[in-house]
């Protein structure tokens, strides 16, 4: 169904327009040889022939050329702002203590993730550590514990992450954990990092020695 609706996005796009059609470039192009136009963020461009889905014919200032189709836009104007609802409900989900509660009385998750930390401390020893989601910081706070490592960054969305840095701070890990109240998609870190250490998939995880043999 979807490979259908793309094919079918595909012919809508290269199909020949009725009627020449006025779009703005979104962004300044700078052509690449001279079938093509160059433009400028916000210059309006006529498109006369919807070539392949990727290359339109058109028209700028009496020249004709090809444009670049996923340079230009009917407006300018951000089409819909961004729905925010599905972030606030599941942060907001997770910014309460009962859920992390469960899952760190999940005991195989815990002890597993325990576990491996352990058995890779010498690994980890000098890294700079990313845990991304970090919850609680219960991995922070493992690795931190058996592994001296350079640095841990813990990124943690939601509002637990206020009670995380106290954890943080009571266990005597300020100097090594940081925690960043953020989306790990709009964080900036204070530099790279080594090594991802990351459970996102919350309670109930099935596991296998078969299927994970690095648990062994
Ligand atoms: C399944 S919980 C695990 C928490 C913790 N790592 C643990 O093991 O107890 C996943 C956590 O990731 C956080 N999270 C999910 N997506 C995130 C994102 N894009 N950026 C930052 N945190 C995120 C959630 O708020 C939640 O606290």
């Amino acid at each position: 169904k979807v490979g259908e609706t793309k094919e079918r996005d595909d012919e809508d796009r290269v199909k020949e327009s009725a009627e020449p059609e006025e779009l703005v470039a979104i962004a300044d192009y700078t052509a690449v040889d001279e079938t093509q136009l160059s433009f400028c963020r916000g210059e309006k461009l006529l498109v006369l022939r919807r070539v392949t889905a990727e290359w339109w014919w058109g028209e700028r200032e009496g020249r004709c050329g090809y444009i670049p189709a996923s340079y230009v836009m009917q407006s300018l104007e951000d089409p819909e702002p961004e729905d925010t609802w599905q972030d606030e409900e599941y942060f907001g989900s997770y910014g309460a203590l009962r859920l992390h509660l469960e899952m760190l009385s999940d005991q195989p998750r815990t002890a597993v993730y325990h576990q491996v930390i352990l058995q890779h401390k010498e690994f980890l020893q000098d890294k700079v550590i990313l845990d991304v989601g970090c919850g609680t910081g219960i991995l922070s706070l493992f690795c931190a514990h058996y592994a001296r490592p350079r640095a841990v960054y813990a990124v943690e969305a939601s509002e637990m992450a206020q009670h995380t840095k106290q954890l943080v701070l009571h266990n005597g890990f300020a100097d090594k954990i940081t925690v960043f109240q953020q989306k790990v998609e709009d964080v900036t870190l204070p530099g790279k990092v080594d090594v991802l250490v990351s459970e996102w998939m919350g309670t109930c995880l099935l596991v296998g020695e078969k299927t994970f043999p690095i648990w062994r």
